[in-house]
């Protein structure tokens, strides 16, 4: 059974009415649940002129002093408020905190899903996820995208207003935090926590004994089972062993992020790994394409992307383009040179749709 902790920030409770729907799909699914929420850093003072009603009291607090709670769990649910399209400096200063699990390891190989919130509809619903990728590529964590596989009748609901994408669930809040979510956004956070859970299941059926997927030797601290109170997220503090060798099913799935992203993640492992499976594949794929693409090496970052993505469902080598990004210079050679650029330009009077394909 998967250890799923669900951490968020929540200034005025959409995201933490989204987590609850997130908690019963994964407990839908089979997962073991636990609600965190960073600390609040604003003053008392700052949160009354904000209107802010108090933080909810079902999640247990997680301060920087907490971070290696983390490491007892398989896999994450992230909820958080959009802030001008990024995360709010809560979540920061809760990650800024987590330099010695970056360090050791510690959340190495650990799976990731996101839901967000935001005021309006350009306010960060896509754009929020992807500028948290560059932490969970730093901690060498796997996002795990929602696609539309699940939720496609709902994202592609045109006939309502409501929040998501297939990087996650998601809800709009207004501009005056009026609106709560809505069924629609509550049965997609439901899913998306009970798919997430089912994807954990299955790479743990190919990492028996790594549950908790700790490397490097990283201690951990768990939560007592028999503690926990009426929440079970009583955090006990207990120190545990690395679990060692982290299982072929984790090394399967890193085996495609290093083959799309970018040649950053040559995952340790791989090559005992079995081969990833269409739907892991084309999550990590996903995931670590976006990464590459949220590098400096802007334009060679897509190229790199799109061509890793392809490559993934076919072949875990990556393409030269994948695996050594470009400069800019260069980037605007093999711009010249780019055969799909050709099609385009023959193809110019078309939808460009068929451009890309
Ligand atoms: C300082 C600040 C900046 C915000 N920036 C944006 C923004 O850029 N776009 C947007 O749509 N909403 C923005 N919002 C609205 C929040 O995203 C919204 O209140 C939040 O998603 C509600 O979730 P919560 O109830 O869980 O806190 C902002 C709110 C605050 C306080």
């Amino acid at each position: 059974m998967p250890k799923i902790a669900i951490l968020i920030y929540s200034t005025y409770g959409h995201i933490a009415e989204l987590a609850r729907k997130e908690a019963e799909g994964v407990k839908a699914a089979g997962g073991q649940v636990d609600l965190y929420q960073v600390e609040e850093t604003l003053s008392e003072e700052i949160l009354k002129y904000m209107k802010a009603p108090g933080q909810p009291h079902d999640f247990k607090v997680l301060t920087p002093a907490d971070v290696e709670v983390l490491t007892g769990y398989d896999g994450f649910l992230f909820g958080i408020p959009s802030r001008f399209g990024s995360f709010p400096a809560q979540w920061k200063t809760f990650w800024d905190a987590t330099g010695g699990l970056w360090a050791t390891g510690g959340l190495h190989g650990k799976y990731v899903g996101q839901f967000v919130s935001s005021g309006t509809q350009g306010g960060g619903q896509e754009v929020l996820p992807r500028n948290t990728l560059s932490i969970y590529v730093h901690h060498g964590m796997n996002y795990v995208p929602l696609g539309y596989k699940d939720t496609f009748a709902e994202q592609t609901n045109l006939e309502e207003v409501h929040g998501g994408s297939p990087w996650g669930a998601g809800t709009f809040a207004d501009s005056d935090g009026s609106r709560t979510p809505s069924p629609l956004e509550e049965k997609v956070a439901f899913t998306q926590g009970k798919v997430f859970t089912e994807v954990l299941i299955k790479a743990e059926g190919g990492a028996a004994g790594a549950t908790n997927g700790v490397q490097n030797g990283a201690q951990q601290k768990t939560l007592d089972p028999k503690a926990g109170g009426a929440t079970g997220n009583d955090v006990t503090g207990g120190e545990a062993a690395a679990a060692a060798g982290v299982g072929a099913g984790a090394g399967a799935v890193g085996a495609g992020a290093g083959a799309v992203g970018a040649g950053a993640a040559p995952a340790a492992g791989a090559g005992a790994a079995p081969p990833a499976d269409a739907a892991t594949a084309t999550n990590t794929g996903t995931t670590a394409a976006t990464g590459a693409a949220t590098t400096e090496k802007g334009a060679a970052g897509t190229a790199g992307a799109s061509t890793g993505a392809a490559a993934n469902t076919t072949t875990a080598k990556p393409t030269a383009a994948a695996s050594k990004p470009a400069t800019t210079e260069k980037a605007a050679g093999a711009k010249k040179t780019n055969p799909a650029k050709d099609v385009k330009e023959e193809k110019s009077k078309c939808c460009g749709i068929c451009t890309i394909m």
